[in-house]
């Protein structure tokens, strides 16, 4: 096993379901799914969680009915938020797709506590990512198009 995934199996066992802890955070962003779309060279590292780019965003556009969005930078998200603001907001909060909003939503607050104390430990904020565009704005990074593609004939 690689030696990124071998140093978090320590950090991750030590979490149990109900503590509030940055490793019960890191457990729950990787369930979760979160580096997946959020964490730069996450899906090209195999996994690997690189501590420069944890949760800072990633300017790949997704394109859609909904215009372009981008996985933002969850660090300067919640840098001017309290832990309280943030069990708010992640309770609430609607987002354009391709972000899961359901599966934050439904999450449990010590688990939302934890991935709050989680991002806060990743350090500094970072840059924000590009604006969401509206329909039919062209954007100026990468995107990938998400739109059906129906069956011939
Ligand atoms: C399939 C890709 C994808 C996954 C997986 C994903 N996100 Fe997102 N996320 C996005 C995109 C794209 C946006 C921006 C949406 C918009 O512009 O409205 C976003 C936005 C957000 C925002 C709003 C940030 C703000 O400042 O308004 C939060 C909070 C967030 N994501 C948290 C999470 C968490 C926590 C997880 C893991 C449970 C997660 N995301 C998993 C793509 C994803």
């Amino acid at each position: 096993m690689a030696a990124c995934c071998l140093a978090a199996i320590p950090v991750i066992a030590a979490a149990q379901s109900g503590d509030v802890s940055a490793a019960r955070g890191l457990y729950v962003s990787i369930i979760g799914g979160c580096h997946d779309c959020h964490t730069g060279g996450y899906n090209e590292s195999g996994g690997k969680i690189d501590p420069a780019t944890a949760l800072a965003g990633v300017p790949l556009g997704y394109s859609g009915p909904w215009g372009t969005s981008y996985a933002s930078n969850l660090r300067d998200s919640v840098k001017d938020m309290s832990e309280e603001e943030f069990v708010k907001f992640a309770k609430t909060f609607t987002a354009k797709p391709p972000m899961p909003v359901y599966n934050v939503h439904a999450m449990e607050e010590t688990d939302l506590r934890s991935l709050y104390l989680y991002i806060k430990s990743l350090g500094s904020p970072g840059a924000p990512m590009p604006e969401a565009l509206p329909p039919g704005a062209e954007p100026a990074t990468p995107y990938i198009v998400m739109e059906p593609v129906m069956p011939k004939g």
